[in-house]
């Protein structure tokens, strides 16, 4: 790309206070296509430039009223008008200090008597540079803007992956585990009743042969039959729990990703938030720690109309979030002698949302932090450990696609809180 920038029809400003020198530099700059404006002290000149930004400065350093220095370090000061090329204009026979020109903020300097080409040669090259600079930063700022989308197209992709990996992950684990499972928990009843049953055929026989052979009595005595049938029954008892909880892990896995759900239906946000509860169990009953206590106040909602895995989802991502804050917070928790405890509160107040709060006693969010919370890629966590992308997909669903309100209100060492809104029912456009 070739860049010629349109210099001749530029706007320059003539600042002096002796009139030949202006009808002088006017006629000239004009001659050569140049807007042409003109002030004769230094008030003037920065009522002037305040009007109307001009392109270039031709600025004298003996003024009546402030010298061209102080006009200059004025304009710099501004942000509006601090990048307008300032070149000095001075005679011989003043003393024109060059360093402090370029000090101050000048580009550069002309001195008197003028020289035609020299005026013109050092006018364009600076109307060029400023072009150029102004034609740089304007590309900066496309490119800055197009990085950011970027970066936030790079962010939905990835946590759209990492959902329906995630999602075909559970899916199909839950699947292959429910089968197993199945056949664990359809066979212990009947394990159960076989046990029984030869433990009370073993009873019959000692009833009927009270005195066994040395043979028999040794084997008794070798597998301790009384512990035996006592601890049996008990064994049996755990195993039964324990397929329940696989088959209760499952349901909310189900739940959870409702894979085979993903349009919008009509959904118990609390069921969707005791099946996330049952997925986050080892998280907060952690072995060698005390266990994260959830307080949960549940009022009475109507079923509400939305993207029900998508819901549970956020509510998935606040819980982690509020545990990962808890974590960080052991140390002054256990100081306090305060029970680390995450608050789960529903409420239907406005006859048109319901709310869900999770509120947490964790390490809290600074305030200068929280405008950042929402941007992708924006983590405190150790690398590996934090993506910073739930809250953001989290902020899309609630906002973006449920036309609701996702806020947080949090102080450092007081814990966070997290409000969602979401609509009762979902209106597509
Ligand atoms: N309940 C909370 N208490 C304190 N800080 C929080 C809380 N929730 C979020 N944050 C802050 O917001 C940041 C961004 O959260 P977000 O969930 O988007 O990313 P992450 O948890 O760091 O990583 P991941 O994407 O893996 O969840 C966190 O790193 C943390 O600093
Ligand atoms: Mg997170």
């Amino acid at each position: 790309m070739t860049v010629t920038p349109a210099t001749h029809s530029a706007d320059i400003l003539i600042v002096d206070d002796m009139p030949d020198n202006i009808r002088f530099l006017s006629s000239l700059l004009i001659e050569q296509g140049y807007r042409v404006r003109k002030a004769i002290n230094g008030k003037m000149a920065l009522t002037a430039i305040q009007t109307i930004q001009p392109d270039l400065i031709l600025l004298d350093i003996n003024l009546p009223d402030m010298n061209g220095y102080e006009v200059c370090e004025s304009l710099k000061q501004d942000e509006q008008t601090q990048s307008i090329p300032i070149i000095f204009l001075s005679a011989l026979n003043e003393a024109l200090d060059k360093v402090k020109a370029f000090q101050v903020g000048g580009v550069d300097y002309i001195t008197k008597p003028f020289q035609l080409e020299e005026i013109l040669v050092r006018v364009k090259h600076h109307l060029t540079l400023k072009m150029l600079q102004n034609q740089l930063q304007h590309q900066n700022q496309e490119l800055q803007t197009t990085l950011g989308e970027l970066r936030k197209t790079q962010a939905q992709l990835l946590q759209k992956q990492k959902m329906l990996s995630l999602g075909q992950l559970a899916s199909g684990m839950a699947h292959e585990i429910n089968n197993s499972v199945g056949f664990i928990s359809s066979n212990l009843n009947p394990a159960k009743q076989y046990v029984q049953d030869l433990l009370s055929l073993i009873e019959l026989y000692q009833q009927e042969y009270p005195h066994p052979s040395d043979t028999i009595q040794a084997f008794m005595e070798e597998i301790n039959l009384d512990f035996l049938e006592e601890d049996v029954n008990q064994l049996i008892g755990s195993m039964q729990t324990g397929t329940e909880r696989i088959q209760a892990v499952i349901l909310a896995l189900r739940i959870f990703s409702r894979l085979n759900e993903s349009e919008i239906k009509s959904v118990d946000i609390h069921e969707g938030i005791k099946s996330v509860l049952v997925l986050l169990q080892s998280r907060l009953y952690p072995e060698n720690k005390p266990p994260i206590r959830v307080v949960e106040t549940y009022n009475e909602l109507p079923s509400i109309t939305c993207y029900a895995s998508q819901i549970n989802q956020v509510i998935f991502n606040l819980l982690n979030n509020a545990i990962d804050a808890i974590e960080a917070a052991r140390d002054r928790l256990q100081a306090a002698s305060e029970t680390p405890t995450i608050w789960i509160t529903t409420t239907w107040e406005n006859p048109d949302l319901v709310t869900i709060k999770i509120q947490d006693n964790g390490i809290g969010i600074p305030e200068t932090m929280q405008p950042r919370l929402f941007d992708p890629f924006f983590t405190t966590k150790a690398v590996g450990k934090g993506t910073g992308l739930s809250l953001l997909t989290s902020y899309q669903i609630i906002v973006e696609k449920h036309q609701g309100q996702l806020i947080c209100v949090s102080a450092p060492n007081q814990g966070a809180e997290f409000k969602i809104e979401i609509p009762l029912k979902l209106t597509t456009t």
